[in-house]
């Protein structure tokens, strides 16, 4: 009996948005968002510590919970925690792509080193990259925290519940 390719079951298609997410931004939510629309699965990948950051202000615990709070109406979205090389949390996954959002050329400069080092390492992972949308395209969580610290308000920047918890985060 020969085999028909097209009756085989579709491979689904996984993408990993992967940060640092200390703590998630609209500006995230906005890429994840869009990224749920076209891949069957995004798997929202935050580093345990990255390697060219200060230490961050949220465990990797308490943003997971930050994301899967904000994530919660989106059914093919979970959240997990990786302290690997991304490529290998991507293989790991099942996936097959990273996506990432994109705001400026500074952003370009840093993501084109890391799209060829990440290639270097597995050719088979694919990299897309979606534009900011132009609301939130001054949006970082550096910014946001930056802000935080001096008292100003950031409710609209970021999901609810975490204005507050940095607030307190920064009081201590
Ligand atoms: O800007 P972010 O949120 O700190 O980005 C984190 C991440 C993982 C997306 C970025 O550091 C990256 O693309 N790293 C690829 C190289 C790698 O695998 N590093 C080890 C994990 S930090």
């Amino acid at each position: 009996m020969t085999s028909d390719p097209l009756a085989a079951a579709p491979r689904r298609k996984i993408a990993v948005c992967p940060g640092s997410y200390d703590p998630v931004t609209n500006g995230h939510l906005d890429i994840i968002t869009r990224a749920a629309r076209i891949f069957d699965e995004v798997v929202v990948g935050v580093v345990n510590q990255g390697v060219r950051k200060s230490q961050a202000v949220f465990s990797a615990e308490e943003r997971r919970e930050f994301l899967t709070a904000a994530v919660a109406h989106l059914d093919n979205v979970r959240i997990e925690i990786f302290s690997t090389l991304l490529v290998d949390f991507v293989h790991a996954q099942g996936a097959g792509a990273i996506v990432k959002g994109l705001r400026a050329i500074s952003d370009f400069e840093y993501e084109f080193e890391m799209n060829q080092l990440n290639r270097r390492l597995a050719d088979d992972i694919e990299s897309f990259y979606i534009m900011a949308s132009p609301e939130y395209s001054f949006l970082s969580s550096t910014g946001v925290k930056e802000l935080a610290t001096f008292g100003g308000d950031i409710g609209d920047l970021v999901p609810p519940g975490i204005g507050e918890a940095l607030a307190e985060r920064i009081a201590r």
